[in-house]
């Protein structure tokens, strides 16, 4: 064998579990991770979501459960959506603030089940409307802004009155972080977050979220609002005015696709960074994990990790049943060190 001088040999660092794990520079854990539940009427409904297996529309009684559950395993964050009934929606969305509807009796139940969890909730109109746009529209198809934040400002208020730890504006809609949180303040609620959806691209990683919400385009899309995929120095404008205007949280979404935003973002902001790890992200994965090409749980890890090493310090995901066993608190398989292999 030819003689080789290697002074520095980066492998001595990987030579063993206990070592690597040491030495590992980002670690996932179950705190890191907000749940995303989606809500239906009745009691003990569990439907499955064909485009996204695994994931479940649940009653109330079931997401209490489920919540309960993931604390249990250390998730302490959720995410709640509600799928209306179709003869709900209306243009303008007023389902959207009703303190009796199925998003407040949800978030009043999960608080009163477990005051602990952290819950969150969307600000924006589209499960709400017949049209599924964000936004309240005109005669010309057009998506009002100002006159939107109205709408939003009451949803927010809803929800704070039922007992939200943070509303998600998830709309894009111009000035609206700004306009919630004096809203909140004037009503008292300056306790209550704001975690803003601030760098929100108009992508087609959506579909199957929109399908676990029957919310269907009635026309048009969605990039006079949402962000166009090219562009990442807008995303720190949006972002620093989300700031500004008093944001707690600021979030990029999609997330795996948009890695380069999120560490632009972390470089620009002192502030929590959030990032979701969308529907299309999950649907992608599991339709391969099917068809026997890859292993879910190794890829999402895999994806859930370079997200929180490109900067997120929270990620919204709806892999946690398949990556909760890979996480922290790790423990050594006793193999490794039977073996006495290395
Ligand atoms: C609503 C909203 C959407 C998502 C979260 N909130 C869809 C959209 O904007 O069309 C997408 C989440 C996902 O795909 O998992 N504004």
């Amino acid at each position: 064998m030819i003689e080789l001088n290697i002074p520095i040999r980066l492998r001595r660092n990987r030579k063993m579990e206990a070592i690597r794990r040491m030495v590992q520079e980002t670690r996932l854990t179950p705190s890191d991770l907000v749940a995303p539940l989606f809500i239906v009427e009745g009691e003990k409904q569990r439907i499955p979501i064909g485009t996204m297996p695994g994931v479940e529309r649940l009653s109330i009684d079931l997401a209490v459960k489920e919540a309960k559950e993931l604390f249990a395993q250390g998730v302490h964050a959720i995410a709640l959506f509600p799928v209306l009934d179709p003869a709900l929606k209306h243009p303008e969305g007023k389902e959207a603030w009703n303190e009796e509807g199925l998003l407040a009796r949800a978030i009043r139940e999960i608080k009163f089940a477990l005051p602990e969890l952290c819950v969150m909730a969307d600000v924006a109109l589209d499960p709400f409307t017949n049209h599924g746009h964000d936004g309240l529209v005109n005669e010309k198809g057009e998506i009002l802004n100002d006159e939107t934040i109205e709408c939003l400002i009451k949803m927010s208020l809803m929800q704070a009155k039922a007992g939200i730890d943070f509303v998600a504006p998830s709309d894009m809609m111009d000035g609206r972080v700004g306009a919630i949180r004096e809203a909140l303040d004037d009503a008292g609620f300056e306790h209550v977050g704001i975690l803003a959806y601030s760098a929100k691209y108009a992508s087609a990683l959506y579909g199957p979220f929109r399908d676990a919400l029957k919310v269907r385009l009635a026309f048009g899309d969605k990039k006079t609002y949402q962000m166009d995929p090219a562009n990442a120095r807008e995303a720190l404008l949006e972002a620093a005015l989300d700031e500004e205007e008093g944001a707690d949280i600021l979030m990029v979404k999609p997330a795996t696709l948009y890695l380069d935003v999120i560490a632009k973002l972390r470089e620009q902001t002192k502030r929590p960074i959030a990032a979701y790890h969308v529907s299309g992200e999950y649907a992608m994965v599991m339709a391969a994990h099917q068809a026997g090409y890859l292993n879910a749980e190794k890829v999402f890890y895999e994806s859930l990790l370079s997200i929180k090493r490109a900067g997120a310090d929270l990620i919204f995901t709806y892999a946690i049943k398949q990556v909760l066993p890979l996480l922290c608190p790790f423990q050594l398989n006793i193999l490794n060190f039977d073996q006495r292999q290395n």
